[in-house]
């Protein structure tokens, strides 16, 4: 076997490398296996001479596959173009890792809610952070200067606006929102969830910012037993238990008449006969408060709630203190982590 053979069969392997996904399968071409099966038959004088040529082949294949490895390990890293505008390289691996956070206790607990009145049929739309004297007070049947104003505590900004101080601030975009659809023979359905501020006094239970979810319904014969019935039937499906429901007069400008619902505390919480919680204001929606957003209250009515998603939650994993919530205080908030 002459020196020429043995360096096409090494140019055609070398090739081979240059061009292969997987070079290092190279060493195993029948071309080489041939090779090596030669070594007997090839007469003893020139026998070192061919060996040292395959070797020297073998070696120059290494050499063209450690290049080749190489070449292929850097194609495969995603080239970073650092002359790109700031956020052009952003689908690259994040540097928080996303697994060390979760969404937070309440936020946990308020979708839990809005998907139990979305399943009933309402719609959801989040309320506003920072609203006005109309949708807070007038449009709600608070004529200016009415003392019940004082009762809600109002933060405002040097501006005027109004950082709401209950989730009825969207009762009348719902309102307006679904006169179409009403007076097309449907009905108005939503709840709307959200923050809301008031200037209290911290303490067990009482912050200035919490969360609320509000409920409005409107058709032609709305009436207090369904919503009593609708109440009943969220309260029951969030705490997973037949609950005793009562409910005593209270006065809302917005409603007539205005109830305060309250629920039986479970004995599974260490609640027991004649334990009644407060759980939210609600009533039939006040004709002015239909008409101001153009609904003829003769031929609609209406029924309204709201109430706190801290005390909801509260109740449900007996926390004794409002203010774990927003401690930002790891071991509590871990302990929601699912
Ligand atoms: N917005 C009232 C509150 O926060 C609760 C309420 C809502 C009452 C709807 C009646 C109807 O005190």
């Amino acid at each position: 076997m002459s020196i020429h053979d043995n360096e096409g069969v090494k140019q055609l392997l070398i090739e081979r490398v240059k061009t292969s996904e997987t070079p290092r399968d190279v060493l195993r071409a029948p071309e080489l296996r041939k090779l090596y099966s030669t070594i007997g038959s090839i007469p003893a004088e020139e026998r070192a001479n061919f060996g040292r040529e395959v070797n020297d082949l073998k070696q120059a294949l290494e050499e063209a596959i450690t290049e080749r490895e190489a070449q292929l390990d850097s194609a495969s890293v995603e080239q970073l173009d650092v002359t790109a505008p700031w956020g052009e390289n952003a689908s690259l691996p994040s540097l928080l890792p996303a697994e060390h956070g979760t969404h937070h206790p309440l936020i946990q607990e308020l979708n839990q809610v809005v998907d139990i009145f979305t399943r009933m049929g309402f719609e959801a739309v989040e309320s506003r952070q920072i609203d006005d004297d109309f949708h807070m007070f007038e449009a709600l049947n608070f004529p200016k200067d009415h003392p019940a104003r004082d009762g809600y505590d109002t933060f405002r900004t040097e501006e005027g606006y109004v950082p709401p101080a209950h989730t009825s601030t969207m009762q009348h975009r719902i309102l307006l929102d679904g006169k179409a659809r009403l007076e097309a023979g449907g009905d108005i359905a939503a709840i709307s969830y959200g923050r809301v501020f008031r200037n209290e006094d911290v303490d067990a239970t009482h912050e200035h910012t919490f969360y609320q979810v509000e409920g409005v319904y409107v058709s032609e014969q709305a009436n207090l037993g369904q919503m009593l019935g609708t109440l009943r039937s969220f309260f029951e499906t969030y705490y997973d238990q037949e609950l005793r429901i009562k409910t005593q007069p209270a006065y809302f400008p917005f409603v007539e008449p205005g109830l305060e619902f309250a629920i039986e505390k479970p004995a599974a919480i260490g609640g027991g006969p004649g334990q009644w919680l407060e759980m939210l204001g609600c009533g039939m929606i006040h004709p002015n408060v239909l008409e101001a957003a153009g609904i003829d209250s003769k031929k609609y009515r209406g029924f309204a709630w709201g109430g706190g998603v801290e005390r909801l939650v509260m109740l449900k994993y007996g926390i004794e203190d409002l203010r774990h919530f927003e401690s930002g205080k790891l071991a509590f908030l871990r302990k929601f982590n699912t």
